[in-house]
């Protein structure tokens, strides 16, 4: 008993000397990286609603570009952004919640009918004013259906 105290004692102490020197932070550069992308995505769809909206005036020339930007970043492979075990029951500098790892099937799902609608929207944007606005709304609640499931609040 003495022994295993002693055991488990200095490793306690490793573990808090070794953590520091590791990370500070678990997974902060792929937790900021991930946010960035968001960012991203957030500035783009951003110029679109205000289109849609009526906010700002419809420009089909930056509508395609904002458009077009969002279907690159829906093109990037962001696998490494994910590691198991960066999410919110742990860490309190991330919304993921632990269901992106539990459920990963349902994910993929939400995240390919996100990029189809991504994807139509792209094609449409340039199109006029109707054209966004009926390919901009799937885009809207195919992030939103993600945060529902997966973003804390
Ligand atoms: C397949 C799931 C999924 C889809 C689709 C998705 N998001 Fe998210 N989003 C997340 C998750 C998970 C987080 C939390 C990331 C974190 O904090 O580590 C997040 C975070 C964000 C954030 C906050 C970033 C920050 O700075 O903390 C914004 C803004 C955002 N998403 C916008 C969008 C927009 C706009 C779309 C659609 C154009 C979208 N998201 C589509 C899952 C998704």
């Amino acid at each position: 008993m003495k022994h295993l105290r002693k055991i488990v004692l200095s490793t306690v102490v490793t573990a808090v000397i070794a953590t520091p020197v590791y990370a500070e932070k678990p997974f902060e550069d792929q937790i900021k990286a991930r946010q960035g992308y968001y960012q991203m995505l957030k500035f783009n769809f951003g110029q679109l609603a205000a289109m849609v909206k009526g906010k700002k005036e419809y420009n089909a020339e930056q509508a395609t570009t904002a458009a077009n930007n969002i279907y690159s970043l829906s093109k990037l492979n962001n696998g490494m952004l994910w590691p198991k075990g960066s999410d919110n029951s742990q860490l309190d500098y991330t919304k993921a919640k632990p269901g992106i790892w539990e459920n990963f099937p349902d994910v993929k799902e939400k995240s390919g009918n996100w990029k189809a609608a991504v994807e139509t929207l792209a094609g449409e944007a340039g199109n006029g004013l109707g054209a966004l606005k009926s390919s901009f709304g799937p885009v809207g609640k195919a992030c939103k259906a993600c945060h529902e499931e997966y973003r804390a609040k």
